[in-house]
Parts: C-alpha cells; structure tokens; sequence
C-alpha cells in the first residue's frame, strides 16, 4: 500500500533504504525520545527494518522532491491498542527536517487510512513526558489527553519513563475532517 501527501510519499520500508535510514536514526535525538536506541551502522539499520519496518501499516516517510526515505510513519496493535479495530499511532523524522510541519502532514493522511480505509474506531498516540514536539504534533492532529502514567517501562532502553497516552476516536476524526471542509 503507498499513501500520497502534497509532499510525500508513504511507502512500505525496503532493505535498500538501510543507507537512508541510517543517516537520521543513527542521531540520538530520533529513536530515544521514541524510545529505542539511535542505530548503531548501516546493517543494523537494515536488521531493524526487516524486524520492526517491513510490517503491515509501517510506511517509510519519503520526500518527494528527492525520492528518499527521511522518516517512518505506521499504524501497531500493542497493550494500547489490543483490538483488531484499534491501533496506535506512532513516527519519527530526520533532524534536519523537523519544523516543516512535515509528520503532522503524514499522520493526516495515516489517519484517514486508519479511519476511512481500514475501518478503525480508535487510534491512540502517546509520548514520554517531556518529549514537547511529539506532544504538539498530537495536538495539533487533534488528539485529546486521556491519561497519563507515573512508570512505563522502556524496555529498548531499559528505562521507566512517565508517559501521556492521547486518543482520537472515529467520530472525533469525522467532526474535525467535517470542520476542515466547511473551512476550504
Ligand atoms: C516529534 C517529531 C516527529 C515532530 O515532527 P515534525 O515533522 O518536526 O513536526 P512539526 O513540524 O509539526 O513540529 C512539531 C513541533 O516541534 C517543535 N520543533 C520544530 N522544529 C524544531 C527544531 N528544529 N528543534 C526543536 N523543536 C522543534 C515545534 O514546537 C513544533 O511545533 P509548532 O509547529 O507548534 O512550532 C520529530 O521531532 C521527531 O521525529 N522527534 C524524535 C522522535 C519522536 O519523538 N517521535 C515521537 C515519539 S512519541
């Protein structure tokens, strides 16, 4: 499955993007903060592609204006997201390309996958307290804070972290895609 944006392209990961994924998940202000280590050389970029990329619903964030991936985007069932009509949100970008309003782009589009196409109810998205940017994305997207938790382990990194879990529900998704349209 290949999801389109204004400026993106949501593709599936492949083993030849290794190289690409590695220049941005080797930085140590990418996967930490999402809460797995910063990639350590090329093949073990590759390695986490074929384990956790090369998945259903997990798509690689390629820029259009250069035909490379500078991100990842994906829907996952987890003990957030146990029903097979729910799922949760999660995603990470390149350094170099935070600001441009670039994931909140994405998700927009991920979202009207997980909503009109894979017929969702629920699709959750949380963040560890702290990580600002991913909660401003959150907001932005329109998820509301339902609660947050004092000790989730990290397991990646052998950490406890206190975290804020946001949903948005179908119908929230259809009040504010209806109000987006009234708009245009
Ligand atoms: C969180 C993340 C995905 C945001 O992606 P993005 O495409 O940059 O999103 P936006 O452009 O909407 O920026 C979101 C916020 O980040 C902040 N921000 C943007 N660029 C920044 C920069 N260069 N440095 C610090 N903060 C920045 C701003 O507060 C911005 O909010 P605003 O639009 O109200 O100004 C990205 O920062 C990232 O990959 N972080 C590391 C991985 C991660 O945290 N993943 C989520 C786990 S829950």
């Amino acid at each position: 499955m290949t999801l389109e944006t204004e400026r993106l392209i949501l593709r599936p990961w492949e083993e030849s993007d290794a190289e690409a994924c590695y220049q941005y998940a080797r930085d140590p202000l990418v996967g930490p903060a999402a809460g797995w280590p910063a990639h350590t050389s090329v093949e073990n970029s590759r390695q986490v592609i074929r384990e956790f990329l090369m998945v259903p619903e997990t798509y690689a964030i390629v820029l259009k204006e250069t035909g490379l991936p500078v991100g990842s985007i994906g829907l996952h069932h987890n003990d957030l997201a146990k029903e097979a009509n729910e799922a949760e949100l999660g995603y990470w970008i390149g350094v170099p390309y935070w600001g441009r309003g670039l994931v909140p782009e994405a998700a927009k589009e991920v979202l009207r996958h997980a909503f009109e196409d894979l017929k969702l109810i629920r699709v959750w998205c949380a963040y560890y307290d702290g990580n600002t940017k991913s909660k401003r994305v959150q907001e932005k997207l329109g998820f509301t804070h339902q609660w947050t938790t004092e000790s989730v382990p990290v397991p990646q990194m052998g950490e406890i972290r206190k975290g804020h879990v946001n949903l948005m529900t179908r119908d929230e998704w259809l009040r504010i895609s209806k109000e987006k349209s009234e708009q245009e």
